[in-house]
């Protein structure tokens, strides 16, 4: 195909082979640099199998620095060493004091060494080039007469890694140099990441292939770039900033009076450099720059542990020097760090409002970015699987942001021995009720959504709610007022309320915030306020069975739900007698929902609870569940899946109703047919299997109209 395009023939080679790299250096420079993609990728990938075609077919046109070579040379059995021209130093540390007691600065790392910069050049407040401590991988790289040659790592500082192969495949740095005017020798030094999105994008595609996931996006960086098949890290997604620069052979010769000048030569070479970098002046516009990224942190493309000081001018830097193998002039300024060791003591499991239950660590106190940590979320059973997370074993805990701080990994040299596998455990530890896990949910929840006080709040808030029982004017704040004080453990309990108890109970609460004194006046209000709250509460005894189910709260059942529900049965006891297998058979009940209700019913404090309800007075009509008996399809069970041209799927559940079929929600044996519309899935496949009749729309609908429907 590229073989035989227009431009080929128009074209001489070379000159083709020319025009390709230039678009797709170009192409590169816009979207690394600039940070302004020019063409979509499909056209990137066209350019690049035409240059790959092209070079194919003439081998002489081949050059080191063609685009092509960043899919990946062979494979080599080691890396050679590479002697720096100029050694790559390392950076002092300032950590903020996080446990810094009163009268002592937090800051008094910094604020040293920016007093040691000054009193060292004799001025104040000088200019440093500031800008985010990536956390990646140091590299250098060579260029010589405007291409690269030589990519090392930092290794010692003198000695690192030939990494050129590898850092050939990396997108971002430039294989040739745009523009002209540059020396005939230039080492760029800078750091390669793994962007964040790349690595959770990476590592969404291991788990989805059963591949192994990068621990972290720095060590998906430094892992990436030391592989011996470059073709490797060619797939990997990893992004490169050039934050310093060298001509050497001589240490001294510089590109420009002062690093920021430098840098912007550096970028109109092609090299990318970090968009946050900037200038400031003095102690205070470093620790400006400090908290500034610190709160945009979270929020950058890529990870960074903290920021790095610099003395802008190099005139400054020469004067100022060396101290072994770090430079006066700058200084990394650290975060606390999001990650620390620590000993899990128990595994608890959290109840939340709703019932879910979460497996919670709990830690040996231990300090991560800068706050005591003491709890970790395990989010649930599978993650506490997958960890292995065990009662003893010693983990790293992390902490980012507002982020609730989890446990990432345990640290398996260190587990005691007969440290035993953790279980779910199966009753609720607040109010005893089972613990059920449905099949295919994530989360285990306790069943004991009537009785249980972790859930009581939130099941009398539903329970009370407009659309439930409706009972006018209890809302959250008095319902949390009833709990706090007492008067209500459970929901039956509204219905033994009296005016005297509201009455106390909102002196109380009004006590408690320091409220207004009573008066005469306020004494009315509030008797016409409780009166009106009994009369609710009396009113809400009357309903109707659907809302009465749907405001039990049982798990993923909502008023359409209800509604099903108390067709189908016609009365409580029938539901509640029903077991999981005849719940599925009604229609648009899943088998997850089945669980959740059968789990709901069969906790023996739930019963109770109803009971005590419909002691108080709750009450409403029951009814003979709804279905014809003596229509053309009476006894039979239908199942719809797929999507129909001509009818909704409730249309067509109505129209097989009132033939009197039953239209159930899953395919079993006494299922009589199924009608499969389009993009069918597994209901079809199991009618198949189980060798259940399957129709077609046009049957169903010749069906429908053969009955005048
Ligand atoms: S400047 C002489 N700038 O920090 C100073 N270093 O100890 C040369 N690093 O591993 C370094 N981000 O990879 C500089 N914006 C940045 C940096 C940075 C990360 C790393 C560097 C090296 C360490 C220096």
């Amino acid at each position: 195909m590229a073989k035989t395009s227009h431009h080929q023939q128009a074209q001489p080679a070379a000159q083709r082979a020319a025009t390709l790299r230039d678009a797709i250096d170009d192409a590169n420079y816009r979207y690394y640099v600039l940070d302004n993609p020019a063409i979509p990728d499909a056209e990137y990938d066209r350019l690049m199998r035409e240059l790959e075609a092209l070079e194919s077919d003439h081998p002489e046109l081949a050059t080191p620095d063609s685009p092509t070579n960043r899919v990946g040379a062979k494979p080599v059995a080691g890396f050679a060493e590479v002697r720096h021209a100029i050694p790559m130093l390392s950076l002092a540390n300032a950590f903020t004091d996080t446990e810094a007691p009163a009268g002592v600065d937090p800051e008094h790392e910094v604020r040293d060494f920016v007093r040691r910069v000054e009193q060292g050049l004799g001025i104040a407040d000088p200019e440093f080039a500031v800008e985010p401590k990536f956390d990646g991988l140091a590299i250098s790289l060579r260029y010589e007469a405007g291409v690269f040659v030589q990519g090392a790592t930092r290794g010692d500082g003198t000695t690192g890694e030939d990494v050129t192969a590898n850092l050939r495949t990396v997108k971002a740095v430039p294989l040739r140099l745009r523009g002209k005017a540059w020396p005939t020798v230039l080492e760029v030094r800078g750091e390669v990441y793994m962007p964040k999105a790349g690595f959770d994008a990476y590592n969404a595609r291991m788990l989805r292939e059963g591949g192994k996931p990068l621990a972290n996006p720095r060590n998906g960086a430094a892992g990436s770039l030391r592989q011996l098949d470059p073709r490797v890290t060619a797939s990997r997604p990893l992004a490169f900033y050039a934050y310093g620069v060298y001509l050497p052979p001589d240490p001294d010769a510089v590109l420009a009076d002062r690093h920021s000048a430098a840098m912007a030569k550096l970028r109109g070479w092609g090299f990318p450099t970090c968009p946050q970098s900037e200038l400031v002046r003095g102690v205070e516009g470093c620790l400006g720059y400090f908290a500034k990224i610190g709160a945009m942190r979270d929020r950058l493309p890529y990870g960074i542990d903290g920021v790095v000081y610099k003395v802008d001018r190099y005139d400054q830097q020469r004067e100022l020097g060396f101290v072994a193998r770090a430079p006066r002039w700058a200084i990394a300024h650290k975060f606390p760090a999001e990650e620390q060791a620590t000993v899990v003591e128990a595994i608890d499991i959290q109840i939340g409002r709703t019932g879910a239950a979460t497996p919670v660590a709990r830690l040996k106190p231990v300090q991560v970015a800068g706050v005591t940590v003491t709890n970790a979320t395990l989010h649930n059973a599978d993650q506490v699987a997958r960890l292995d997370v065990r009662v003893g074993d010693s983990v790293i805990v992390r902490r980012a942001g507002d982020v609730i701080p989890e446990v990432v990994r345990v640290i398996p040299e260190r587990r005691p021995p007969h440290a035993k596998p953790w279980k779910m455990p199966t009753h609720c530890p607040i109010c005893g009720s089972a613990i059920e896990r449905e099949e295919g949910e994530v989360a285990a929840r306790c069943s004991g959504g009537l009785v249980c006080a972790a859930q009581r709040r939130e099941t009398i808030r539903h329970f009370a709610s407009r659309r439930a029982m409706d009972i006018d004017g209890l809302g959250e704040r008095y319902i949390g007022d009833l709990i706090e004080f007492g008067y209500v453990h459970s929901i039956a309990d509204l219905y033994t309320l009296a005016l005297d108890d509201f009455l106390e109970m909102k002196r109380r609460a009004e006590e408690r915030d320091g409220a207004i004194p009573d008066t005469v006046k306020a004494g009315k209000i509030a008797s016409k306020w409780a009166g009106n709250l009994v009369e609710a509460i009396e009113a809400s005894k009357a309903t109707t069975l659907e809302r009465f189910l749907f405001a039990l709260g049982i798990p993923e059942v909502g008023e359409a739900t209800a509604k099903t529900l108390a067709r189908h049965f016609g009365s409580l006891e029938a539901l509640m007698q029903a077991g999981e297998a005849d719940l599925t058979e009604v229609s648009d009940i899943g088998p997850v929902m089945a669980g959740h209700i059968a789990a709901f019913f069969a906790e023996r404090r739930n019963r109770e609870a109803i009971a005590a309800l419909r002691q108080a007075g709750v009450h409403w009509r029951e009814s003979a569940p709804q279905r014809r008996t003596d229509g053309p399809l009476a006894g039979r069970t239908v199942v719809l899946t797929g999507s129909l041209s001509t009818l909704t799927r409730d249309n067509a559940k109505d129209k097989l109703e009132a033939l009197g079929a039953k239209v159930a929600g899953s395919v079993s044996k006494k299922t009589s047919f199924v009608v499969a519309g389009d993009a069918a899935g597994s209901k079809l496949d199991k009618a198949r299997a189980l060798g259940v009749e399957v129709w077609d729309e046009a049957r169903l609908l010749a069906l429908l109209e053969s009955h005048g429907s």
